[in-house]
C-alpha cells in the first residue's frame, strides 16, 4: 500500500520512520515533510491544508491511506472532505471528523463534551462579549492564579496564566477584543490546577481503542521550566508517576468515557486522541484534548511501539482495532530537542547542521530542517530531536545528551534538565 503522511515536524519524521518499517508499506510520501522525512520516504511539496492538491496527488499516486500529523487539516475537515468526495471516499484518513477535531479546535466544545460525559476537568466558564460581566464575576470567585484560554487554535500560545486579578480582567477584555483574533472571540476561564502533567495517547477506530505509551514533555524554553512556552523541548516515556493504578483511573474515567461519548454523539473519530492530564491529589484530570499525536512526545512514543503501526492503523480504518496487537518496549525512551538560538522568539534559519553522521545509538528525528544543495540546514525553531532508549531513564538521557554534543549549528540550544525529576 502507498501511504501519504501529512506534516513536516519531528512528529512526522518519527511517524514516517515507523510507517516505513512496515512490510505493508510500498511507497511512503510525506507532504510537505522535511530533510529527515526525505530519508525514509519521498517528500511532496503540498501544504497540509491544500485539499484539492492533496486529492490530485492521492488519486494519481494510488494512495491507500492518509495519515494526518498536525491539527490544522483535521480542524479544517480533511476527514469529511475525503468522505464526501466520490473519488476519495474509500481511502481512509487517519484522524477525526471535523466535529471530532473540535475536541482540540474549540476549548469550549471540549469542556462541554467533558461535562456531558462526566470526564474530570477543571471548573470553567465560557465567556464572549455578551456575558463578560459574568466572566469577571467568575474570575472574582476563583483564587489566583487565573487561567484564560482562547477557545480556538492559537498555535499553542492561547493559554494565559495570570497571578493578578485586575490583570486577568484586563486580559480577558483584550482577548475578547481580538488579541488572538477570532480564536479568542470566546474565552474559557478555568480554575487553576496544581500538579504534575503527563500526556496520554489513544488510538481509536470509534469503538475500540488502544492506549499507547504515555509521555511527559517539557514545554518551557528555560531550565527548571522557566521562560516562554515552546512547542516542547524534550520528552520521556514511560512517565514514572503514571503507574498501573493511575493508568487504570485514566482508562476508566477518561479514555472509556471519551470514546463512548464520541460514539454516543455520533461523532466519527478514527485516529489519535491526545489527553493532556494533570495529576491532582493522585487522580487524573484533563487539561486539554488534542486530536493528533504530540510533538515531541511522538519522538519517544513511536520508538516504544514494537507492533506494526500500519497494521494498527488498518484496524483503525476498518473498525477492527480490537483484533490488532499492541506490543510496547518496556524500556525508557527520552528525547532532547535542539532548537535555534532565540526560539521561541525570533531566530535565524538556513544555518548548516553538522555532525549528524557522527551520532551513534540514538534516533535523530528532524523537526525543522531543510536540504540546501548537499547540506542540511536549520529551517525552524525546533530543529532536531535526539531520541534514545535505555534500561533506565538515566541511561537513555546519557545517550541523548552525548549525541546532542556531536550535532552542531550556529545558535544551538537545548535544555540539560529533561527528565531531571525522574533521574536517580
Ligand atoms: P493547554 O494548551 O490547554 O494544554 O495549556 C497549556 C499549559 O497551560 C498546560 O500544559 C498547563 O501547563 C497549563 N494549564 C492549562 N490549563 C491549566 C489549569 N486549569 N491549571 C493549571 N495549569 C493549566
Ligand atoms: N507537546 C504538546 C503538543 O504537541 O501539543
Amino acid at each position: 500500500m502507498n501511504i501519504l503522511l501529512l506534516g513536516s515536524g519531528g512528529r512526522e519524521h518519527a511517524l514516517a520512520w515507523k510507517l516505513a518499517q512496515s512490510p505493508q508499506t510500498d511507497y511512503l510520501f510525506i507532504a510537505p515533510g522535511n530533510a529527515g522525512t526525505a530519508t525514509v520516504g519521498t517528500n511532496v511539496p503540498i501544504a497540509t491544508t491544500d485539499f484539492e492538491a492533496l486529492k490530485n496527488f492521492v488519486l494519481t499516486n494510488e494512495i491507500g491511506m492518509v495519515v494526518v500529523g498536525p491539527e490544522d487539516p483535521l480542524v479544517l475537515g480533511i476527514y469529511d472532505f475525503f468522505k464526501n468526495d466520490t473519488a476519495l471516499k474509500t481511502i481512509p484518513v487517519i484522524g477525526p471528523s471535523k466535529t471530532g477535531a473540535q475536541l482540540e479546535g474549540s476549548k469550549d466544545f471540549a469542556k462541554a463534551f467533558m461535562m456531558r460525559h462526566k470526564i474530570p476537568t477543571a471548573r470553567y466558564l465560557s465567556v464572549t462579549k455578551a456575558n463578560v460581566s459574568e466572566g469577571v464575576n467568575f474570575l472574582k470567585r476563583l483564587t489566583a492564579p487565573y487561567v484564560l484560554k482562547a477557545d480556538g487554535l492559537a498555535a499553542g500560545k492561547g493559554v494565559l496564566i495570570i497571578n493578578d486579578l485586575e490583570e486577568a480582567i484586563r486580559e480577558l477584555e483584550a482577548m475578547l477584543g481580538g488579541s488572538f483574533g477570532k480564536a479568542s472571540e470566546t474565552v474559557v476561564i478555568e480554575e487553576f490546577l496544581s500538579g504534575i502533567e503527563c500526556s496520554v495517547f489513544v488510538l481509536t477506530d470509534g469503538t475500540n481503542y488502544k492506549i499507547l505509551p504515555e509521555a511527559k514533555d517539557y514545554k518551557r524554553i528555560g531550565e527548571g521550566d522557566t521562560g516562554l512556552n515552546t512547542g516542547g523541548m524534550g520528552a520521556v516515556s514511560p512517565v514514572p508517576f503514571a503507574d498501573k493504578a493511575f493508568m487504570k483511573q485514566v482508562e476508566e474515567r477518561i479514555v472509556i468515557p471519551t470514546v463512548e461519548g464520541l460514539k454516543a454523539e455520533n461523532i466519527e473519530y478514527k485516529g489519535f486522541i491526545f489527553a493532556g492530564l494533570i495529576k491532582v491529589d493522585g487522580e487524573p484530570v484533563v487539561i486539554e484534548y488534542n486530536c493528533r499525536m504530540g510533538d515531541p512526545e511522538t519522538e519517544v512514543v513511536m520508538p516504544r511501539i514494537q507492533s506494526d503501526l500500519v497494521e494498527l492503523l488498518q484496524g483503525v480504518a476498518h473498525g477492527n482495532l480490537a483484533e490488532k496487537d499492541l506490543k510496547t518496549d518496556p524500556r525508557t525512551v527520552t528525547t532532547v530537542m535542539l532548537v535555534s538560538g532565540g526560539y521561541p522568539g525570533d531566530y535565524a534559519k538556513g544555518k548548516p547542521i553538522t555532525g549528524l553522521d557522527k551520532v551513534k545509538n540514538s534516533l535523530i528525528f528532524h523537526a525543522g530542517t531543510a536540504k540546501k544543495g548537499n547540506e542540511i540546514v536549520t529551517n525552524g525553531g525546533r530543529v532536531i530531536a535526539v531520541s534514545s532508549t535505555g534500561n533506565t531513564i538515566q541511561e537513555a538521557l546519557n545517550q541523548s545528551f552525548a549525541n546532542t554534543e556531536l550535532i552542531d549549528f550556529e545558535g544551538k540550544y537545548y535544555r540539560k534538565d529533561i527528565g531531571i525529576e525522574f533521574r536517580v
